[in-house]
């Protein structure tokens, strides 16, 4: 049964234009988050907008939950211009998570644009486990962020911009595709726009790679009730399916999942 928990904003700042680190109490109540769950934030006290807005959790603390915003519509703007003191009406933790019992170590983690907010968490509990090499490949539209919070727990990390000179200057994917040519990986973990996430799938496929994918859909009540945010992926042989992204996801195994053309 989901709960939802009104919960102390104690940070809010504006890391990059439109973006908010939005920090909150964790209440002592709330049990076991994993990587890649999310929670349906409540936006505003008025009618409109009325739903939850879903947002993955990006680091959590034994105090604290920590959320990257990205300011793209009224929902996300009424919540990033909650205060320091004011409080927020938090529902989840939702959906299931990344799966981080993997057999072997040698693991890829890619994220692009507001897809690495979910991912520092992963990469966090990644890097406590014993004997596991991480190369992490970061990829933006334009100004990255949140690259130094990444390297709190990896070495191996590169930027890739598409409008500035970093480490590759164009679409992670293409980085991507030169690293898995000289190494050989045993897991992906991705989250980012769904051209970036086929990508990955597709050389997920062609390496023979296990490849997640957090596939952030549209979402409504965020529990598995109105079938908005349904996902289409591989039922049997040739058969398939629609499943809830936000009850069955929002992580997917690559081979599940079907990107239509
Ligand atoms: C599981 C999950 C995790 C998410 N995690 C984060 C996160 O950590 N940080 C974050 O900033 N955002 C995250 N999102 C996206 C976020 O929920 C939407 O941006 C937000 O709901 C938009 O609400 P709004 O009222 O501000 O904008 P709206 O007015 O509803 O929409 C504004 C614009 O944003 C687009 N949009 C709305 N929802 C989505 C979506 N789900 N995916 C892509 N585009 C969308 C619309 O098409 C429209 O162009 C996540 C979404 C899902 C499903
Ligand atoms: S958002 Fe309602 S079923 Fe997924």
């Amino acid at each position: 049964m989901n709960k939802n928990y009104i919960c102390k904003i104690v940070h809010n700042t504006e890391i990059t234009a439109g973006i908010h680190k939005i920090v909150i109490e964790k209440p002592k109540d709330l049990g076991k988050v994993k990587a890649g769950q999310f929670f349906n934030l409540k936006s505003g006290e008025e009618e409109y907008p009325l739903l939850r807005r879903p947002i993955s959790v990006s680091i959590i603390d034994d105090e604290t939950l920590t959320f990257l915003i990205n300011k793209v519509g009224k929902g996300t703007m009424l919540l990033c211009s909650k205060n320091k003191g004011e409080y927020i009406d938090i529902l989840g933790p939702l959906g299931n998570g990344f799966n981080l019992d993997i057999e072997k170590n040698n693991v890829l983690v890619v994220g692009g644009g507001m897809g690495v907010a979910p991912l520092l968490e992963l990469v966090k509990q990644l890097s406590l486990k014993d004997d596991i090499d991480i190369k992490v490949m970061l990829g933006y539209s334009d100004i990255p962020f949140m690259v130094e919070d990444f390297k709190e727990f990896v070495d191996d990390l590169i930027v890739a911009s598409e409008k500035k000179e970093f480490d590759y200057k164009g679409y992670v994917t293409e980085p991507l595709k030169q690293e898995l040519q000289n190494k050989k990986y045993d897991h992906i973990f991705a989250c980012g726009p769904k051209p970036m996430l086929k990508v990955v799938k597709n050389l997920g496929e062609e390496n023979d790679i296990p490849v997640q994918l957090l596939m952030e859909e549209r979402m409504a009540c965020g529990m598995g009730a109105c079938l908005v945010c349904t996902c289409k992926v591989k039922k049997g042989e040739d058969d398939w399916n629609y499943v809830r992204t936000c009850k069955e996801g929002p992580v997917f195994y690559g081979e599940e999942v079907i990107f239509d053309e």
